[in-house]
Formats: C-alpha cells, structure tokens, sequence
C-alpha cells in the first residue's frame, strides 16, 4: 500500500514508522512531514489543513490509505472529503469528530451512555456564564473550556474567583477565535491523569496500553503548559485497565453509532483517577501527541492491518496486534524559550550516537541545504526507549538524552519519575 501520512509532529513519525514496518507498506509519504519522515518517505510541503492540497496529492501520488494525525483536519472534514473522491482514510468523519471538536457534544454522547465524567453546562453569553459563578460561589472553582477547538488553549483551570470571570471574559471576548462561543463550565475534579486510546471501528474496539503526559515545561509540573515534554506507559495507579475500556470506550461508540455519528478512527479518552473512582476530562478523535511516541513502540505486529479494517469500516483483526507487556519511556527535548519565544534552524548533534535500540523521533525538525537535521518548531525530538521495567526504560532514555544537543536544548528531568518512588 502507498500511505499518505498527514501531519508532521513527533505522532506523525511514530505512525510513519511504526507503518513501514509492514510487510504490505509499499511507500511512505508525509505532508508536510519532518526530518524524520524524510527517512522513511517522501516529504510533500502541504499543510494538513490544505483539503484540497491534501486531496489533489492523494490521487497524484495513487495513495491506498491516508492516516490523518492532527485534529484540525479531522474536524474540518478530510476524511469525508478523501473517501468522497475514492481514497481510503483514517480517521472519524467530520460529525463523529465533534467527539473533541465539541467539548458539549461529548457531554452529550457520554450522558447519553452513562459514562462517568466532569458534570457541566454550557453557556452562550458572557453574562449567563458569569451569573453562574456567581451562584457556584468563590470557594467552588470550575473549569472553563471553550466548546470548539481551540489548539490545545481553550481550557481554563483557574485558581482563583476572579481568573475565572476574567476567562469567561477572554472566551467571549473571542480571544479563541469561534471556538469561544460557546463555553461549558464544568466540575473540577482531582486525581491522577491518564490517556486512553483504542483503534476504533463503528463498535468494535482494540485498546491500546495506556499512558500518560507531562504537560508542564519543567520538573515538579512547574511553568506553562505545552504540546507535551514526555510520557510514559503503562501508569501503574489505574487498577482495571479492561474496565476503562469496557466501561467508556465501549459505550462510547456505542451511543455514536446510535447517534449517527458513527466512530472510526482512534479514540482517545483523557481520564482523571482517584481512589478507585474514574471520570473523563475530555475525548480526543486522533491519536495523542506524545502518546504515540511511547504506546507504539510497546506494540508488536502489523498496526496497518488494524488500521485498514478501521478505515473500512471492518471488524477489527483482534490478533493484529499485542503488547509486549513492557514499560515505555518518552522524553521530549524542546527549544529553549518554548512554549514562549524560541529560535530555529540550530544544528542538531548527537543523534548517531544514540543506541540502536532506542527511537528518536522527529517534531519540529528539518533538512538544511547541506543535509544537518536542524530544529524547526519548539518540540524537538522525543527520546523513547522500552524496557522490561519502567525504571531501566527511564534510565535508557535519559542516557540517550544525554547524548543529543543543540544550542539551547532543553528537556525535563522527571519523566516517569513519580512511578519509582
Ligand atoms: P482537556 O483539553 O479537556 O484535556 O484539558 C486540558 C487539561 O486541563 C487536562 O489535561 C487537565 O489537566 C485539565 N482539566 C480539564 N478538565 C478538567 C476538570 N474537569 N477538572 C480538573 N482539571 C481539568
Ligand atoms: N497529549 C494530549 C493530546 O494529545 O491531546
């Protein structure tokens, strides 16, 4: 098969390496892609919001299969847009993704299961939204989140009264761009946090092994959130691993195929664990970013024959896949600034220096004129390495780490750390 990835993070380079490693993967081709991909394929400078770009390559480049990593396509309609014109696509249609482009649609669909998760409202007006806080009372914080996608920005968790009126403000105010016109405030729950993700077709779900981010940019959980500085798999604190997918997962798609809005694709559940009781903060409708970089390399088989049966609409393969059982750590090294201010095109060292059997994959890297991997964005590289046990696997990856730099690389110290203790 000619597979067209689209995107060109550090979850596009997991998935374009994880593919190739199919027998049946005739060719890779990446759009945009990054220095990563370009090592296993063809790069094409098309944004993954370009439907068209994207359509008008697919049939150029007599593409079988198109895997769309990012959200803002999905949301957009690529899938639809891709099997209208006869081109095979993974990934929910655009009605099916309003799983995370619409935070009240996915209140909808896991009421209408019962699946447990952060009890909310939504709100159209500033004003209606502000009476509400008023009654909740000033010990009693919410979370505000803008009802469409908002690139990873329209959550709020306020830590005091008046951050939360300032952010109805910001929110109506369109300081997310149409994303805000609409806003569900709901509970603030606490916990530990875990990700979630099954392949998915119409009923039929293979689950993945969970993991979970670091979203804060330095140690302790300290400093601003950003597209992720590490994962690891699988946390130890979640006692009924089967359960989360027979008890959301499952009634989830069940109540979209209902609905109509039929899933296929990758479903992501973003949890939140305590004491035995479990809820879900939010749906993803793609595979998660950094996830990808430490769920696949735990996997052994052919990932294309799961996700082909998906993107048929077919019953999953259930023997396609299996997990090793092993432990997985990932750590991202970032440009120095991020997520503010960072520069680019700084030549990046050390990566042939790294273990055979350690994964570096690719985000916000490219090619200079001269063939050097140079950075690109602010998210730089993830560092994955498996093991037998979490502890081994943190220790490889952080010697590798070690070993890649750049002028003003930065990384996180405490990856997985909380799980040795
Ligand atoms: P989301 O985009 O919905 O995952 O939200 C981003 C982050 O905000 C989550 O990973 C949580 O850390 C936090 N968050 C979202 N919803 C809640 C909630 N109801 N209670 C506490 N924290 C939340
Ligand atoms: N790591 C969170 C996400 O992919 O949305």
């Amino acid at each position: 098969m000619r597979i067209l990835i689209v995107g060109g993070g550090g979850r596009e380079h997991a998935l374009a390496w994880k593919l190739a490693q199919s027998p049946r993967c005739e060719a890779i081709i990446s759009a945009p892609g990054n220095a990563g991909t370009a090592s296993l394929g063809q790069n094409l400078p098309i944004r993954d919001t370009d439907i068209e770009g994207i359509c008008r390559v697919a049939a150029e480049q007599r593409i079988d299969l198109a895997v769309i990593g990012p959200e803002a396509p999905l949301a957009a309609g690529l899938v639809d847009a891709l099997m209208e014109r006869g081109v095979l696509a993974f990934g929910p249609s655009r009605a099916a993704a309003q799983i995370e482009s619409s935070k009240w649609f996915a209140k909808s669909i896991m009421r209408g299961a019962g699946v447990p998760h952060a009890q909310g409202e939504l709100f159209d007006s500033a004003q209606a939204a502000h009476k509400w806080l008023e009654i909740l009372g000033p010990d009693d914080l919410p979370v505000l989140k803008a009802d469409g996608l908002a690139a990873g920005k329209g959550v709020i968790v306020p830590d005091h009264i008046d951050d939360a009126h300032q952010a109805i403000d910001d929110l109506f105010g369109g300081k997310f761009g149409s994303a805000g016109e609409r806003v569900v405030i709901e509970d603030r729950l606490s916990g530990m946090e875990a990700s979630a993700m099954s392949i998915v077709s119409g009923t039929d779900i293979a689950p993945l092994p969970l993991s979970c981010d670091y979203k804060r940019i330095m140690d302790d959980d300290r400093g601003p959130n950003t597209g992720g500085m590490g994962v690891y798999a699988p946390p130890g604190f979640v006692a009924d691993v089967e359960g989360v997918f027979s008890e959301i997962h499952q009634p989830v798609v069940e109540q979209m195929a209902a609905q109509e809005s039929e899933f296929r694709g990758l479903l992501y559940a973003g949890l939140m664990v305590a004491d035995g009781s479990l809820n879900v903060l939010e749906f993803n409708a793609r595979f998660g970013d950094p996830e990808t970089q430490a769920v696949l390399p735990l996997l052994d088989g052919d990932l294309l024959d799961l996700i082909e049966a998906s993107a048929r609409g077919r019953p999953l393969p259930q023997d396609a896949i299996s997990h090793s059982g092993q432990a997985s750590v990932s750590v991202a090294i970032v440009s120095g600034g991020y997520p503010g201010a960072y520069e680019t095109g700084k030549p990046i060292d050390g990566l042939d220096a790294v273990d055979s059997s350690v994964d570096v994959f690719h985000a916000g890297t490219a090619l200079s004129d001269d063939g050097q991997v140079v950075t690109a964005g602010g998210r730089v590289l993830a560092v994955t390495a498996v093991a037998d046990t979490l502890a081994e696997a943190r220790g490889i990856a952080y010697d590798n780490v070690r070993r890649i730099t750049f002028d003003g690389s930065f990384y996180r110290t405490d990856i997985a750390q909380r799980e040795l203790i």
